[in-house]
C-alpha cells in the first residue's frame, strides 16, 4: 500500500513526542513547534495504511538545509516508509533550491542517506551525563548573553558555519528557557553558547568559540552545567574537547554521522566545540 506523505499540523505533535520517545531521542514539544513555527511547508508526515507512521523535518537556510527528525514508528519499519519521507524532504528543498542538504545520520539512518547519495561528512560522538564540579583557572570571562549580543552572535555564527542561521538563533534567542553565554574579545564577541532544555536532559550546544580560547570557554560552559543531566554532541575532530568530557565524569552514549548531499558544505570547524544537536548543526 502506498505511502502518503501530508504536512504536518499542530495536532500531530503529540504523536510526534511519541514517536521521539519510542527512538529515545531528547526533544522537547517546544522543538517540534519550533520547527513549525520556522518552516511550517517542510514539515512532514507519512501515512500507512491509514494512520501516521512517520516524520521528517526539512528547514532552509539560506542555500543551506538540514533534515532532521526522520522517525518512524518501530512497528512499521523496513517497508519504504524512512525512503517515502527523505524522497518528499528533498524535492521540497528542490523546489526551494537549496544547493546543499546536511543532516547527523544515526547508524540506523546513514544506510538510507547513502541511498540518496549522502556522504559523510565527520562524526560526531553524543556524551552524556551530569558534570562533576572542577576547578576552573581559566581567565576567560563568560557573560550571560542579552539582547544586544545578539547581532554578533549571528555574526560569529554565519562566520563559522558560513550559513545564516539567525531565524533559528533568534527563536532560542527569545526563548526565556534557553540560557545563553558569551564571552567577549578585542571589543566583539569572541565565543558564544547555549543549554537547552530537553525532555531527558540539558542539551548544550552550539559552543562556537575562537580557537585560541575554545577549550576555556568550554570548560567555562562544563561548569556552568554542573549537577545537571546533559547531553554532548562533540566532533570526533575535537578530541581535547572530549578528553575534557570524559574528565568531568560524562560518558560516551552513541555516534553520529555528518552528512551532506549537493555542494559540499564549508565552514571553520576549529571553532566548532559543540553542535546544537542533531537538528540544525
Ligand atoms: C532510520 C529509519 C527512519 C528508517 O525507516 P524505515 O521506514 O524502516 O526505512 P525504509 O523501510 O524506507 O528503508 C530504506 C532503506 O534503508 C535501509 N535500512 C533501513 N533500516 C535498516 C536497518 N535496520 N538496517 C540496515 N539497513 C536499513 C535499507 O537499505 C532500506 O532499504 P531496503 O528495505 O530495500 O533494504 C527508522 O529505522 C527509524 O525511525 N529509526 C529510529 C530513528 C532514527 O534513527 N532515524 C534516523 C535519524 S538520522
Amino acid at each position: 500500500m502506498a505511502v502518503i506523505i501530508r504536512h504536518m499540523n499542530p495536532g500531530d505533535v503529540a504523536w510526534g513526542m511519541s514517536l521521539k520517545d519510542q527512538a529515545g531521542w531528547n526533544q522537547t514539544r517546544q522543538d517540534w513547534e519550533r520547527f513549525l513555527a520556522l518552516e511550517p511547508e517542510g514539515c512532514f508526515v507519512a501515512e500507512y495504511q491509514g494512520q501516521r507512521a512517520g516524520t521528517t523535518v526539512a528547514l532552509c537556510f539560506g542555500q543551506v538545509a538540514w533534515l532532521a527528525m526522520v522517525l518512524v514508528d518501530h512497528a512499521l519499519r523496513r517497508r519504504g516508509i524512512g525512503r517515502a519521507l527523505v524522497a518528499h524532504a528533498l524535492q521540497y528543498l528542490e523546489s526551494r533550491q537549496v544547493l546543499t542538504v546536511r543532516l547527523d545520520a544515526t547508524s540506523l539512518g546513514r544506510p538510507l542517506y547513502e541511498q540518496f547519495g549522502f556522504q559523510i561528512e565527520y562524526s560526531l560522538t553524543r556524551f552524556t551525563g551530569v558534570p562533576v564540579f572542577v576547578e576552573c583557572s581559566s581567565h576567560i570571562s563568560m557573560r550571560p548573553a542579552d539582547a544586544k549580543d545578539f547581532s554578533e552572535v549571528c555574526t560569529l555564527d554565519a562566520t563559522v558555519t558560513h550559513t545564516d542561521r539567525r531565524r533559528l538563533l533568534a527563536a532560542w534567542w527569545s526563548d526565556k528557557q534557553v540560557i545563553k553565554y558569551v564571552t567577549d574579545g578585542n571589543n566583539q564577541v569572541s565565543a558564544y553558547a547555549m543549554i537547552r532544555p530537553g525532555s531527558r536532559a540539558s542539551m548544550v550546544g552550539p559552543i562556537l568559540a575562537n580557537p585560541d580560547i575554545g577549550l576555556a570557554v568550554f570548560s567555562k560552559v562544563l561548569v556552568a552545567c554542573a549537577t545537571r543531566p546533559i547531553y554532548l554532541d562533540l566532533p570526533d575532530f575535537q578530541p581535547v574537547a572530549q578528553h575534557c568530557a570524559e574528565r568531568v565524569g560524562l560518558r560516551a552514549e552513541r555516534s553520529f554521522f555528518r552528512m551532506w548531499l549537493g555542494q559540499k558544505p564549508c565552514e571553520l570547524r576549529h571553532y566548532l566545540w559543540a553542535s546544537s544537536g542533531p537538528e540544525c548543526g
